[in-house]
């Protein structure tokens, strides 16, 4: 396109919008140019962290989490899309799974920072200034399971049996797997990192439940004919990553920093995490209906 040609385009662009095209020519030969640290917004991205102690590993802890979200972030960029598009074809579903499998292989694959990368005595004296709060108050981890699946897939073994046989909205999140974390099924009491957390996102879980029901990515691929085994594939690959391989380094890094001695510490957020951050224990699975009914009975014991 030849300069002439533009101009003309930018002229008719301000016409038809009611406004004088020449001011805006006189603004762009003014304007300044746009810098990377203004694009990034790096100096409010790097202002961000801010440690509640002097132990240097602290800030690696702070960040590591921020770059989770980060990714989480990136994660729900494609899961929404993938949620909200019209004709779903085999090549936009590959596109799309294959890209959050890399951002969720990409999680996994870094985990070790928290394992390996911070001191471990100083970490296990930090923690102690964070509580009640808890990576487990993580709300886009719970929108990303919204999206994916229905709540009926959110419910483990024993959620199953407790929960009535057509269960509301709410009913669901009274039984879904999470609320074991925090809540003595016994007493009927939450611990203050449940509490706090459904005080701030219960509200917008419920909301989201309700405008997914029925439109999930789980329920519309059900309905979706013909799948070939690669798409197949690709999305029992993702559902394992998330819901297993995940939730193992997860683990094992809880395990490193609170049970290597054989101590069984407390988590700041107060569950009894070597049970509930099992995954077969949890039984969370986005896409139940392509797994066999044995590898629905082995979640989780083999990675
Ligand atoms: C030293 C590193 C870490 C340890 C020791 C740790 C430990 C724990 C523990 C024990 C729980 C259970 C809830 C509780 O009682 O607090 C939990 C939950 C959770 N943490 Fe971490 N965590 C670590 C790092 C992270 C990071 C980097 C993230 C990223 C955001 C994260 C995200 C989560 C999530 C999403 C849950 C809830 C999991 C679920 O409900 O299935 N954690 N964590």
């Amino acid at each position: 396109m030849n300069i002439e040609n533009l101009v003309n385009q930018i002229k008719e662009k301000y016409e038809k919008l009611g406004e004088n095209p020449e001011t805006y020519l006189k603004g762009l030969l003014q304007a300044k140019p746009i810098n990377y640290w203004d694009y990034i917004e790096v100096d409010t991205l790097l202002s961000l962290q801010k440690p509640r102690t002097n132990f240097k590993d602290e800030e690696i802890f702070i960040m590591y989490h921020q770059v989770t979200e980060l990714f989480l972030k990136l994660m729900l960029h494609e899961i929404k899309q993938v949620a909200v598009e019209v004709n779903y074809t085999e090549e936009f579903l590959m596109n799309k799974f294959t890209r959050i499998i890399r951002y969720t292989q990409m999680l996994i694959n870094s985990f070790d920072i928290m394992k390996d990368g911070m001191n471990y005595d100083d970490y296990n004296v930090f923690r102690a200034t964070l509580a009640p709060a808890s990576g487990f108050q993580s709300a886009q981890f719970r929108f990303i399971e919204l999206h994916c699946t229905g709540l009926e897939n959110l419910m483990n073994e024993a959620g199953r049996e407790r929960i009535s046989s057509n269960p509301t909205t709410e009913e669901y999140f009274d039984h879904i797997y999470w609320k074991d974390a925090g809540l003595n099924r016994k007493t009927g009491k939450k611990n203050l990192t449940l509490t706090l957390f459904e005080e701030k996102y219960l509200h917008q879980f419920i909301s989201l439940a309700n405008a997914m029901k029925g439109k999930t990515i789980a329920d519309r691929l059900n309905e979706l004919p013909n799948k070939s085994e690669a798409l197949l594939n690709l999305l029992r690959e993702f559902d394992h990553l998330y819901n297993v391989a995940w939730p193992m380094v997860h683990l094992n890094t809880a395990k490193h920093y609170l049970d290597s001695k054989n101590e069984n510490q407390q988590a700041t957020g107060g569950s009894e995490w070597k049970k509930y951050l099992m995954p077969k224990f949890q039984q969370r699975k986005f896409f139940p209906a392509f797994w066999s009914n044995e590898e629905k009975e082995k979640w989780g014991e083999s990675i």
